[in-house]
This record gives C-alpha cells, sequence and structure tokens, in this order.
C-alpha cells in the first residue's frame, strides 16, 4: 500500500507531460469505408444486425459496439406479447420504444420480433375460448403493428408454429388448437392490412436445411404464394452448436425458398464454440447469404457472449470483454471489408485485456494491453467507460476524448499506433474511486 502511495505522484507528474504531448500529437482515427459489419455488409447489399435487450443500452461498451458495428436491430425480448401486452387491451411499449428509437438515431433498421407466438404469452391469452382469442390475436398484432408504422423494415408475423421432428405438423399452442391451421394465414392478411409497407415473415429454428419441419414450412409458403395470402419474407433463425451444427445444405435451401418467390433472412444467428472451428463456421452461413441473391440481411442473437441467451457456449461475435474473436473476422471477411487496409486478406484488427495494476482506498490504476492481430496496424481506439462518480484523474500512453457526460473515454495511440503483427502496447489511467470500486467497462479495439 505505502509503496503505491508512494508511486503515485511520480506516476502523475510523468503522465501530465504525457498527456500534454498526447493532445498535441493526437491521432484522428478515420474508419475506412468497410471495416464494420454493417459497412461491409451495405457494400454488399445486405443489413447486417444483431438483437439488441434494453436494459444494456446505457452500458457504454455495449452501446459503442453496436454503433460502430452493426445497421440493424431486433429486440430480443421487448416487442413480444407477454413484453407489451401483459393484461389485456393495456399495452407497453417504452422498453421497446427505447431500441426502437435508439436504431432510428442511428439510422439501422428494425426488425420486429415477434407477433403471433407460443412462447412468452401471457396465461390470459390462453385462457381464451376460440373468438375471443382470434379477437386477442388480431387486436394484438394491429395495435403493436398500429404504433411502430413506418419504423419496422419486417415483422416475425408468426414464429416457431411447426413442431421439431420428423411430422412436419404444426404445433401445438393456444393459437393452432382452438384456430386450427388458418391462424397463420390470419395472421399475416391482418398484418397487411396494418402495415402494408412492413415486410412480412415466417420465422422459425430448426429449419436451416432439407428436413421435414423445413419441408412442411416451405410447402406453407408455397400455399401462400400461390393464393395470394401476403407473405414477403422467411426467417431462419440459425441457433448452430456441435450437436446442431451448419448443415451441408444450408445455401441450397436457402435458395429453394427464395425461388418461390419470398426473401430470406438470417434472424438470429449464433454458433456456440470458439476460436478457427467457430470462425469457419460463421464464415460458411455467411458466404451462404451472400450466395443468394434474396437473402436480404443476417442477424446475429447478441452483441456479446456476456448477455448472450446460452452465454456458456460464447456463441457470438464480440467475447464477454467486447473484444472482437476471431469469428468477427471470418464474418468481415466474408463480407468482403478490409478491417481498415492491414493487408493480408483478413484485414487490420486488434484485441484489448484490461487489468487493475493498483488498488488502494480511494483510487486504483489500470493498464490496457492492446494486441494487434494477424496484420500489422497503424492506428487504434478503445472505448473505456468509467463507472460514475469515479474520475480519471491521469492518463498515459494513450490520448483520450471525453463523452458528453465525462464517463467514457475513446482512447487512441499517442506515439504507439503502429505494432507489428501480433504485438502489443498499452495505456494506462488513474482513478480516484469517489465510493466507487467498480472496473470500468472497456470496449472492443478498431484497427486501421
Ligand atoms: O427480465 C427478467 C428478469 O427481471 C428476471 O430476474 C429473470 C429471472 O429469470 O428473467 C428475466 O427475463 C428473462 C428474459 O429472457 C430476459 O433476460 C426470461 O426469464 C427469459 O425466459 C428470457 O429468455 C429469452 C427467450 O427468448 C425466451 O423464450 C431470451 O432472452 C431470448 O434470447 C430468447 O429468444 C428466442 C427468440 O425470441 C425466438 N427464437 C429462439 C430464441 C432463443 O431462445
Amino acid at each position: 500500500m505505502l509503496t503505491l502511495k508512494r508511486a503515485r505522484p511520480a506516476a502523475r507528474a510523468l503522465t501530465s507531460v504525457l498527456l500534454a504531448a498526447a493532445t498535441v500529437t493526437a491521432l484522428s482515427h478515420s474508419a475506412s469505408a468497410a471495416d464494420s459489419l454493417a459497412s461491409a455488409a451495405a457494400g454488399k447489399g445486405r443489413y447486417f444486425g444483431t438483437a439488441v435487450a434494453a436494459n444494456h443500452l446505457g452500458e457504454a461498451a455495449y452501446a459503442n459496439t453496436l454503433d460502430q458495428e452493426f445497421g440493424a436491430v431486433t429486440p430480443e425480448n421487448e416487442m413480444k406479447w407477454d413484453a407489451t401486452e401483459s393484461t389485456r387491451g393495456a399495452f407497453t411499449f417504452t422498453a421497446a420504444d427505447q431500441i426502437v428509437s435508439h436504431a432510428q438515431s442511428k439510422g439501422m433498421k428494425v426488425r420486429g420480433h415477434t407477433l403471433v407466438w407460443h412462447s412468452q404469452l401471457p396465461s390470459w391469452v390462453s385462457g381464451l375460448a376460440a373468438s375471443d382469442l382470434r379477437t386477442a390475436m388480431n387486436n394484438h398484432i394491429t395495435q403493436l403493428m398500429q404504433h411502430y408504422k413506418g419504423k419496422i423494415y419486417a415483422w416475425d408475423v408468426v414464429n416457431e408454429a411447426f413442431q421439431d421432428g420428423s411430422s412436419g405438423a404444426r404445433r401445438s399452442s393456444p393459437f393452432q388448437d382452438k384456430l386450427g391451421n388458418g391462424f397463420i394465414e390470419e395472421a399475416f392478411r391482418t398484418a397487411r392490412s396494418v402495415d402494408p409497407d412492413a415486410k412480412l415473415c415466417y420465422n422459425d429454428y430448426n429449419t436451416d436445411g432439407v428436413n421435414a419441419k423445413s419441408n412442411a414450412v416451405y410447402a406453407m409458403v408455397k400455399d401462400f404464394k400461390s393464393r395470394g395470402v401476403p407473405i414477403d419474407c422467411v426467417g431462419f433463425q440459425s441457433h448452430f452448436n456441435s450437436a446442431s451444427p451448419v448443415p451441408s445444405d444450408y445455401q441450397a435451401n436457402l435458395q429453394r425458398f427464395a425461388d418461390l418467390g419470398v426473401d430470406v433472412q438470417i434472424t438470429e444467428l449464433d454458433i456456440e464454440g470458439s476460436g478457427a472451428a467457430q470462425a469457419t463456421s460463421y464464415g460458411t452461413v455467411v458466404k451462404a447469404c451472400l450466395a443468394v441473391t434474396r437473402c436480404t440481411g443476417m442477424t446475429v442473437w447478441g452483441v456479446t457472449d456476456k448477455y448472450s441467451w446460452r452465454s456458456s457456449g460464447t456463441p457470438l461475435l464480440f467475447d464477454s470483454n467486447y473484444a472482437k474473436k476471431p469469428a468477427y473476422d471470418a464474418v468481415l471477411a466474408a463480407l468482403g471489408g478490409t478491417g481498415g487496409g492491414g493487408g493480408g486478406g483478413t484485414g487490420a484488427t486488434c484485441t484489448v485485456t484490461f487489468a487493475r495494476t493498483a488498488d488502494w482506498s480511494d483510487g486504483y490504476n489500470g493498464e490496457v494491453t492492446v494486441k494487434a492481430g494477424s496484420s500489422p496496424i497503424t492506428g487504434w481506439s478503445v472505448p473505456v467507460a468509467f463507472a460514475s462518480p469515479q474520475k480519471v484523474t491521469a492518463l498515459w500512453n494513450g490520448s483520450p476524448s471525453w463523452d458528453a457526460g465525462g464517463t467514457v473515454a475513446t482512447v487512441r495511440p499517442t506515439y504507439n499506433g503502429s505494432l507489428a503483427a501480433g504485438a502489443s502496447t498499452s495505456f494506462g489511467f488513474t482513478v480516484a474511486k469517489n465510493g466507487s470500486s467498480a472496473l470500468p467497462a472497456v470496449g472492443a479495439c478498431t484497427a486501421s
């Protein structure tokens, strides 16, 4: 403790010199056109989106990663029936509105998820008799679509209505059991009448390859198209793991649906695993979408492994510290992104690690190590969010630019922007705790 306290004034003196130098030599980082997932996908005429949870939008590293990388959002739970109409006729849009306005302010598309689904369904709905249930279903669709009219790119009108396994049958649900097979058609007709500009999708899982379940969905879509039932798109959730890997006929399956005259979208992509194997599977999925002209976009089911619905399987593109994973590099490469011109095909990338290097009663020192990926880099930037009311009293070997609230620093190099492939540098800071011992949230590293 004594040693650390004695070291601080010296560190402060040094850091103020470095900070002054940093102010003069600060690099202005500018992202190249294709160094985010969204911009690379846009270059291929596709969107690249993510599921978003409203309660994480206040976390700087989460919001920064979302804003920097993604061009579309799907509310993960906030538009579901239990969230929007838990009591009959009383609609709540607060959390979903938060996501939609965030997306709109950043120019992102919004996928609406989901209007009619057997899960996350309030018990009052399951208890209704047929005619009342029909009224409630159509009213629910109408209220949600009216509220978001003009703001939604595509709605998952009906979700997961078919059984798993070899039967190809409809899943038992209050809608299926009381309204019969016609409930899906009715939901789509109601949806079209409310917002004719939104694309209307059927969305399901385990339909990613050719199998009994996808055959049953295929037959339904074919029937709808032949009878003029309004359907515009089919969503393939694409939740994969070792027991359920990316099917070898994934692209062929997307293509056969597209050939029916609907768009196809990858709607909830996540692939459990890590390293090269996970990266390869992600690359396969992205390439399949790009190879199908009517595959209009891809959505991963979450920003970071930290908040995934199956977090222990680490299925997403950013790890729980918001560092880009090999899967991220594979997706960016498959989308034709350059990562800012690092060369070598995979582009310039970097990752970060954080350590608290000293800790005392009213302060701490932190160190962020920036490591170049498999290509050399000439610049980097790292967002670091400090917990209010903490204050940074010194910062060295990096140049911070602060957000309006003074809690999030985007740190860029001073003298240490150029790193050979695999090489590291670090920057550090001293923080006055002001009563909070929380660690800062260190966001994803962006290389140029
Ligand atoms: O918000 C409450 C919290 O207050 C409470 O303390 C906690 C205790 O369990 O629960 C929290 O709610 C959970 C919610 O996620 C938010 O985290 C629910 O219990 C939990 O059931 C819910 O899980 C969601 C799941 O759908 C429900 O079926 C997942 O987040 C969501 O990722 C998942 O998404 C589905 C798609 O909608 C459809 N396709 C499959 C996909 C994965 O299951």
